[in-house]
């Protein structure tokens, strides 16, 4: 999505913008632009495309030089991606600014300034809030930036510059994310922490409706009524080094890497005496035994995690779990209410339908339990309990490290609920948190067979379309082994449960179709060997992701790749996941694709 920056200082204002937003780059953009003062007068480059686009285009025709100004990498919503769609707009005389989210009325806000004589030149809808917030100017942005906000719906964030303020940045949120970074003498805007790490780890969470005033002189904060506000400072617990490459082609594959590391940090601190303590995120044994059901609402990888929670939470504690896709949940008219528990799953904490769905659920009465990557975050903020991953910063569209840590997550939950239920022994729930203890090294020893997967990733290149199967546990890996695939190798993918598939999908089967067969669960596995032996003898091209005590028999895998094994094999998906990653990323790679930010999409999605 979107990403802004801003900066007011005594550094080269186009350089900061510039570097800035080049560590927003992995959320995901098709244009990019910068405004800055020079002296008294607002300078803007634009320019469709990538960073590089843009930077070449103000070599060619002049860089914007001085101390303040903003920046912006646009995610098209509103008209194509093209030059003048690029954000900066103006919005007359006086406005000129960068937005992240989506103005929901901005059709009948647009009719009515063009009624009042105004004209537009882009198609979108920032340029409608440019244009309003300048009808609204009559000598004071605060007043101005107030009246604005009761025109306007949606979620949104902007930065923004005022001709008649030189060398001041303002900047408002409503529901999108915004921080303003402060350093000596300096001070900054943008909608994520990795753009301002370079120059400072400290920084202020800009809430709902409030406005922040950059200056000469620090930031001011105010509420809509322009009083002043005194806000808590942050400190940034990652540093640069967490949001560099550090010598790996990708970011994605740094974070494969670093998922071990990872597991240890967000499962360590939350053990006691081998048994789980998820008491600092305020989960005590009395307060979450008695929940009638639990619902796991989430996006895309997120939710795939949810799965793997219902799984073992049905398993181990006998609780009815129900998953649902958030953009779906809070569209029809969901069950949910008091005696009930949501969990929210996110790595950004952002996301516009996770976090509409816990205000949902909320307000029907359940209580709420958020799983949340990003410190500080809309849905860390507003959820009753909360459990933080520690996968550090995710730079890649590709989700890894952060899936890795919302299923370890939900392992932890689902032995500290089964234990407060009496549904397992304190000896079985420390057993199986050992084996949970177990999972860091399993992973690293994976990781050190890479070639293997890139051996069997060119088996995949040139496939039209293939499926991912497999049952129970393995099932749910598979859906987030097909997501993997098809987001950055472009290739499509289904995941299909293993027993389902001779219920129509098997009709799609050809010579040589790619089969990507997960069998880990051992109760399951002679079941699932049976699928995978109808889709060989329909000519399908099979790669089995095993436990390494299974023989294959006769000819049923075209490749195999075995697994170390785990004591409970319930605990599976977390090293089994790291070939379906492995294996997407290699795909990606040799089809020679930009892994880190694939075509269309974007890191944290921020609208509906
Ligand atoms: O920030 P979130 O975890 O809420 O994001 C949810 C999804 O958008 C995200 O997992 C997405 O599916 C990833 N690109 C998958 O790799």
């Amino acid at each position: 999505m979107c990403g802004i920056v801003g900066y007011v200082g005594k550094r080269d204002c186009a350089e900061v913008l510039i570097a800035a937003l080049s560590k927003l780059e992995y959320r995901g953009y098709d244009s990019a632009g910068i405004a800055v003062f020079e002296q008294d007068q607002i300078h803007m480059s634009k320019s469709k495309g990538r960073l590089a686009d843009l930077s070449a285009k103000m070599e060619r025709e002049g860089t914007p030089k001085g101390f303040a100004g903003v920046g912006h990498t646009r995610w098209a919503t509103h008209g194509e991606p093209s030059d003048i769609n690029s954000h900066p707009h103006k919005g007359g005389e006086h406005v000129t600014l960068v937005h992240n989210g989506i103005i929901e009325n901005y059709k009948e806000l647009k009719q009515r300034l063009i009624d009042a004589g105004r004209t537009f030149v882009s198609e979108t809808d920032t340029e409608v809030v440019a244009q309003l917030l300048d009808s609204n100017y009559a000598g004071d942005p605060l007043a101005a930036i107030a009246k604005t906000l009761q025109e306007v719906r949606g979620s949104f964030a902007l930065g923004i510059l005022f001709n008649d303020f030189p060398n001041q940045v303002y900047a408002v949120r409503r529901e999108s994310p915004l921080i303003v970074g402060v350093g000596e003498g300096e001070s900054f805007i943008a909608s994520d922490v990795p753009a301002i790490l370079r120059y400072t780890r400290d920084y202020y969470l800009l809430e709902h409706d409030e406005i922040a005033v950059l200056g000469e002189n620090g930031v001011k904060f105010f509420n809509m009524q322009f009083q002043p506000l005194e806000k808590k400072l942050m400190t940034a617990d990652w540093d640069m080094d967490a949001a560099e490459k550090q010598g790996y082609d990708h970011f994605m594959l740094k974070e494969i890497y670093e998922q071990p590391e990872a597991i240890k940090k967000t499962v360590l601190p939350r053990i006691e005496n081998g048994l789980p303590d998820l008491s600092e995120c305020g989960i005590t044994p009395e307060n979450i035994r008695d929940f009638r059901n639990i619902y796991i609402v989430a996006c895309g990888t997120a939710m795939h995690a949810g799965m793997v929670g219902k799984y073992v939470i049905e398993k181990l504690a006998r609780v009815p779990v129900i998953v649902d896709i958030a953009s779906e949940f809070r569209y029809r008219s969901p069950l949910i209410g008091e005696g009930d528990l949501i969990i929210i799953i996110s790595q950004s904490g952002e996301t516009a339908d996770s976090l509409a769905a816990m205000r949902l659920a909320k307000q029907l009465g359940a209580k709420t339990l958020a799983v949340v990557n990003a410190k500080g975050s809309s849905i860390a903020r507003e959820a009753d309990m909360l459990i933080y991953t520690h996968a550090g910063p995710e730079i890649a569209v590709a989700s890894t490290k952060a899936y890795m840590v919302q299923i370890a997550v939900m392992y932890l939950f689902a032995f500290e609920l089964a234990l407060s239920k009496g549904q397992i022994s304190e000896d079985e729930c420390r057993r199986l948190t050992a084996q949970l203890l177990k999972t860091p090294e399993l992973i690293a020893a994976i990781l050190e067979r890479k070639e293997e997967l890139k051996t069997i990733s060119e088996a995949l290149l040139e496939a039209e379309s293939l499926l991912y199967i497999g049952r129970g546990l393995d099932y749910a890996l598979s859906m987030e082994g097909s997501l993997k695939l098809k987001e950055i190798s472009y290739i499509h993918s289904e995941a299909y449960a293993a027993g389902e598939l001779k219920h129509g999908t098997i009709s799609l089967i050809y010579e040589g179709m790619p089969v990507i067969a997960v069998d880990t669960q051992k109760a399951l596995h002679e079941k699932t060997i049976s699928n995978i032996k109808e889709v060989k003898a329909r000519g399908a091209k099979t790669i089995l992701v095993c436990g390494d005590s299974y023989q294959p028999d006769g000819d049923i895998a075209d490749f195999c790749f075995r697994l170390p094994e785990m004591e409970d094999d319930q605990l599976m998906p977390m090293p089994a996941v790291v070939p379906l990653q492995l294996l997407a990323y290699y795909t990606a790679v040799l089809r020679g694709n930009d892994v880190d930010k694939p075509r269309n999409l974007a890191k944290s999605v921020t609208v509906e």
